[in-house]
């Protein structure tokens, strides 16, 4: 049986996937800020970047090992490159960045004994293709891509494979948060496919990209977008 770490495991995205991965017999450490009723989870704050030694040693003392990692809690701001303030900088670098970078360093060590791994980072097409007034967040998950990029040429040889999946708009409550329904409306407008993806499109790409039939997909960014990322 193998063994995931998902972050932000709560709601949204980071849920879909630890369902979708425990309803295919994986068993699931998860975390969020908030409680949760799952077995496996720690309630933890990931934009405190020495959480993450505390999250990985959790959870590594509850699964034995860990096999797979999924770095998806994150959050997003919209707002003038200008009127950004420091702290909030600090803060997403650290949840969206550094906490992601912090784990697959810790996972990487058990992976490598192991000879097998998997990790999969959630970006977003806004770090791929760039987003006016969320320069911090499409900075934060661009970072992701050089990650995932050095770490698949670093672990290759160790069967480990690492991706990342770009999402466009997804119902849940990020998005909620972000858009009035004024908002969402335009926004649906200008999505080639007139709709928003649901979290459980991205889990089930995740679902696949951890299994063994992915095994030659490494380095990779696949953006599931509805669309949005190839041009107007
Ligand atoms: N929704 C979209 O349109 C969209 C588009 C592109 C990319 N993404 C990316 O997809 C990922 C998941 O987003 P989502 O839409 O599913 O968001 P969401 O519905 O807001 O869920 C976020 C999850 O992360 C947890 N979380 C948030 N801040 C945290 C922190 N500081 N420490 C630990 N856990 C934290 C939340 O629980 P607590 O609040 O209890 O901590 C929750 O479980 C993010 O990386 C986001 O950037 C989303």
């Amino acid at each position: 049986m193998k063994n995931a770490l998902i972050t932000g495991s709560t709601r949204g995205i980071g849920e879909q996937i630890a369902l979708e991965l425990e309803k295919s017999g994986y068993r699931v450490f998860g975390c969020a800020r908030g409680q949760h009723d799952r077995k496996n989870f720690l309630s933890i704050d990931l934009s405190e970047p020495n959480n993450a030694k505390v999250l990985y040693l959790k959870a590594k003392e509850a699964l034995g090992h860990i096999d797979i990692l999924v770095n998806n809690a994150g959050m997003y701001d919209y707002c003038p490159v200008e009127k950004t303030d420091f702290n909030t900088m600090q803060k997403m670098i650290n949840l969206n960045f550094t906490s992601a970078f912090l784990l697959c360093s810790y996972v990487a060590q058990d992976m490598k004994q192991n000879m097998w791994g998997r990790i999969v980072n959630i970006g977003s097409i806004s770090g791929a293709v760039g987003e006016a007034n969320a320069s911090l967040y499409s900075a934060t998950k661009s970072a992701l891509s050089g990650l995932t990029k050095s770490l698949a040429l670093e672990l290759a040889q160790y069967n480990i494979t690492i991706n990342q999946i770009n999402p466009g708009w997804v119902d849940t409550n990020l998005s909620e948060s972000a858009l009035n329904e004024e908002e969402k409306k335009e926004t649906t407008e200008i999505i080639p496919q007139r709709r928003f993806i649901e979290p459980i499109e991205i889990a089930k790409l995740c679902k696949y990209l951890v299994s063994q039939d992915a095994k030659g997909l490494t380095g990779q960014s696949i953006n599931l977008c509805a669309g949005l990322s190839c041009g107007a």
